[in-house]
């Protein structure tokens, strides 16, 4: 019997050992896109000077082009030979990279980077993962790798090679391949900062993640200018940091935040001990029965994938309150965001 292509079966699914390491790097070298594993989540890579293959992430993941993509190399010495850093962020860069901080800086003229790439801006993000699987396909690939989350636009991040893969709320059929090196650990994507503008301004916070915000300000020694409420759905060009939309990061579920327990009806999101209700909610998850933070962010978004296919079309997630301190900032962040109208 003849087998019928399903579009999964077009993206291979390469193992994180050795040899697929290589043969990921190889594909990126050719230009081709491969999803890839870093500590926060999968991203989607492409070689960023080719202006083909970064034109090839915005078609995959429906993105608009007005949103600019974040740069991912191996080291200070890499990201400088694309970006201009002032002596502060030196600073942080040396004392947080590799790790789950991206870094906007002003774009070195003359860099060899596709256009694209910063949607027409005169800055640059910049990114040093700490993934070892993610630094050695970068080393062996040669080259700068440009690496959205690997979700459809507007979806939430895949921690997970099976996200990435999945024909319908992932990206399989649509790229080369996925690399596998099994769930991210981190869970959340990076904390964004952008050098101050001026010789007194303050560096600023343009998305809150896998960084916590204590240690970024303890290590600035400052407090960052913080992001006001998430704006509303604004032209994206609007936007300091585009993708950071109000509604973003969406489950197909509603959710109501802060709940103590859930209704009739309602699948819930603990945090904690649970409520008694929980046992009788139609779906049901818990972030930390621990109430730990980073373990609740490492395990935020398979959740709200997990409890989003038990509910089915329609369906409410009831989410408990999570404290706004270390990861549960960002956590709260991406909440609010999949709980926001859809436009
Ligand atoms: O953890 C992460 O950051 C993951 C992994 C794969 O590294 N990547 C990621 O990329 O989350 P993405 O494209 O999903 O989110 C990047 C955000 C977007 O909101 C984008 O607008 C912003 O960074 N961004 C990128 N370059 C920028 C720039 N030059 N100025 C301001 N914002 C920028
Ligand atoms: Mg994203």
């Amino acid at each position: 019997m003849a087998a019928l292509a399903s579009p999964r079966n077009t993206t291979r699914h390469i193992s994180a050992d050795a040899a697929g390491i290589a043969e990921a790097a190889r594909l990126l070298a050719e230009g081709h896109l491969v999803a890839f594993p870093t500590e926060t989540v999968y991203g989607l890579g492409a070689d960023a000077r080719s202006a083909e293959a970064v034109a090839g992430i915005y078609r995959a993941k429906g993105r608009p082009s007005s949103n600019p993509l974040i740069v991912h190399v191996a080291d200070l010495r890499m990201a400088e030979t694309f970006g201009i850093f002032d002596a502060a962020m030196r600073r942080l860069a040396e004392r947080f990279w590799p790790g789950p901080l991206t870094m906007v800086v002003p774009l070195r003229e003359a860099s060899a980077l596709a256009p694209a790439i910063t949607a027409g801006r005169e800055t640059v993000g910049l990114r040093v993962p700490a993934s070892p699987v993610a630094l050695a396909l970068i080393r062996q690939a040669g080259c700068p790798v440009a690496a959205p989350s690997a979700n459809p636009s507007g979806r939430v991040s895949p921690t997970e090679a099976e996200h990435v893969l999945d024909p319908d709320t992932g990206l399989g059929g649509r790229i080369a391949a996925v690399l596998d090196g099994g769930p991210t650990p981190v869970g959340l994507e990076s904390t964004i900062v952008a050098a101050g503008r001026g010789a007194s301004a303050s560096l600023r916070l343009l998305r809150p993640g896998g960084l916590s915000l204590e240690a970024l300000e303890a290590a600035a020694g400052a407090l960052l200018a913080q992001p006001t409420a998430p704006v509303e759905t604004a032209a994206p060009e609007g936007l300091e940091a585009p993708g950071m939309m109000a509604s973003h990061y969406a489950p197909r579920a509603r959710l109501r935040l802060a709940a103590a327990a859930p209704e009739p009806g309602e699948a819930w999101l603990g945090f904690g001990a649970d409520p008694a209700a929980a046992a009788d909610a139609i779906a049901a998850r818990n972030l930390s029965e621990a109430a730990d933070l980073d373990e609740a962010a490492q395990r935020l978004f398979s959740s709200l994938r997990a409890l989003d296919t038990d509910l089915g079309e329609g369906g409410t997630i009831a989410v408990a309150p999570i404290p706004d301190r270390g990861l549960g900032r960002a956590i709260n962040d991406r909440l609010a965001r999949a709980a926001a109208p859809r436009s």
